[in-house]
């Protein structure tokens, strides 16, 4: 097949091979530096970390049918196969349909088809669910086709979002991993592109970089270049930035589910460390809590603190001023939150007594549980706790003087130099 070739008195691989959730992928190597790399169509992209930040957040609900747009090298549809009755994967690119095919076999998939495309043009039918990592980045050059997505990096974001909702099926959902540009108008673009009806849209980013954050990464390239080079290749790259509007560019998902016409729309937007292990059942906890909070047994429910969460706490020897913070260190759904005295105490309350809902929401406090429960924070069980601990319940403590802070995670740059070690 000539995936192996003779170099002297070695063989060298044709391909990449990545180990990924129990699959290998194949595909074109990252740097295709020597000669016998050369090739006449588009590189097909290796396995990056917005690969694998999908595969770890898209919700795996078991469904009739996904549509992984920008298949690339199938990766999203081969580990879709595993939770859907069929995988359609779709990319503009011939020799990505070719690699996905080929990964399919190498692992013994059966059901995932691959075929040449547009996005949505030669799709037929509806689907439950469609995942799309497409070229996102904001880029003054459309050179890099996996990378590129246009001078503000929506190009093709947009169409997807747009168009999406012409191919679900009743309560379909959409899971993308983009570059999130000016992350503050989010809730109006996704209202100016999302097309559909009631929908509960989730953003989860990680950190905002700026016009040198961003650009600087994205100039280097990975062998030969001179500074010269270097130099005008960053001044085409700031330039865009700087005339194109952007202000932020953050990394992230943009993650929306449709819901019947009779549940309330909603758009929240949350911090997160891009993930380096599966949150998806964490994103999917969300969307199941957003609907229980709009039924009647919300009542009945418990409200219980993630077990994952821990306080830290710093005291000042000398003043005994302290600084309380809420973090998870093995869980990267969390980020890290400072919060109040008044917050400290009132999560501890509510994790001593886990108490029913009716029990414990008052008009007045209502608004702050939503919030701690859109954050994974605190959430609500119908199961009554297992642990009946210390079951004394006061009446809820104050909420003057509530407040929490989420601090923003490592920036992730998506260019082809942060790959290099
Ligand atoms: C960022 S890569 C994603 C590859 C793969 N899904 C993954 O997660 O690693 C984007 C892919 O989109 C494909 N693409 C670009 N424009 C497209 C279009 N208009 N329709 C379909 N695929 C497109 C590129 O060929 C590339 O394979």
């Amino acid at each position: 097949m000539g995936l192996l070739i003779q170099r002297g008195e070695d063989w060298a691989s044709r391909v990449d091979l990545f180990a990924v959730a129990g699959l290998y992928v194949a595909t074109d190597h990252r740097y295709m530096i020597l000669s016998e790399d050369q090739i006449e169509e588009d590189v097909v992209m290796y396995v990056g970390m917005d690969s694998m930040g999908l595969v770890y957040t898209a919700p795996q609900y078991p469904v009739n049918r996904v549509l992984d747009l920008c298949c690339g090298s199938g990766i999203q549809s081969l580990v879709a196969s595993r939770y859907t009755k069929e995988a359609i994967g779709v990319d503009i690119n011939p020799r990505a349909i070719r690699f996905a095919r080929f990964n399919a076999q190498l692992n013994g998939i059966s059901n995932t088809h691959f075929s040449v495309g547009n996005l949505y043009e030669t799709t037929s039918g509806y689907f439950d669910t469609i995942l799309a990592n497409p070229p996102f980045v904001p880029s003054p050059s459309q050179e890099c086709r996996f990378r590129d997505g246009g001078i503000t990096g929506e190009e093709i974001l947009a169409q997807i979002i747009t168009e999406s909702t012409k191919h679900l099926a009743p309560n379909g959902r959409v899971f993308i991993v983009s570059d999130l540009v000016n992350i503050q108008q989010y809730e109006s673009k996704l209202e100016q592109w999302w097309q559909g009806g009631a929908a509960y849209k989730l953003v989860l980013s990680t950190a905002d970089r700026n016009d040198i954050l961003f650009s600087v990464p994205h100039c280097h390239t990975a062998f030969n270049q001179t500074w010269q080079q270097y130099n005008i290749e960053l001044d085409q790259w700031l330039q865009n930035f700087n005339t194109t509007g952007l202000r932020t560019v953050n990394f992230g998902y943009i993650l929306i589910c449709q819901v019947d016409s009779i549940r309330t729309r909603s758009y929240y937007s949350r911090t997160i460390h891009n993930p380096n292990q599966p949150i998806y059942q964490y994103v999917q906890e969300y969307f199941q809590q957003r609907q229980l909070l709009e039924e009647q047994q919300i009542s009945d429910c418990f409200l219980v603190m993630s077990p994952d969460l821990r306080f830290r706490l710093e005291i000042s020897p000398t003043t005994g001023e302290r600084e309380i913070e809420l973090f998870s260190p093995n869980n990267p759904y969390f980020t890290t939150y400072q919060i109040s005295e008044q917050m400290y105490r009132m999560l501890q309350d509510i994790n001593h007594s886990q108490p029913k809902w009716q029990a414990y929401a008052t008009a007045i406090n209502q608004d702050w549980l939503y919030e701690l429960i859109y954050k994974g924070i605190l959430y609500l069980t119908l199961e009554a706790p297992a642990v009946n601990r210390n079951r004394r319940l006061k009446s809820p403590p104050p909420t003057e003087g509530l407040k929490i802070e989420e601090l923003e995670t490592k920036t992730t740059p998506t260019c082809i130099s942060s790959y290099l070690r």
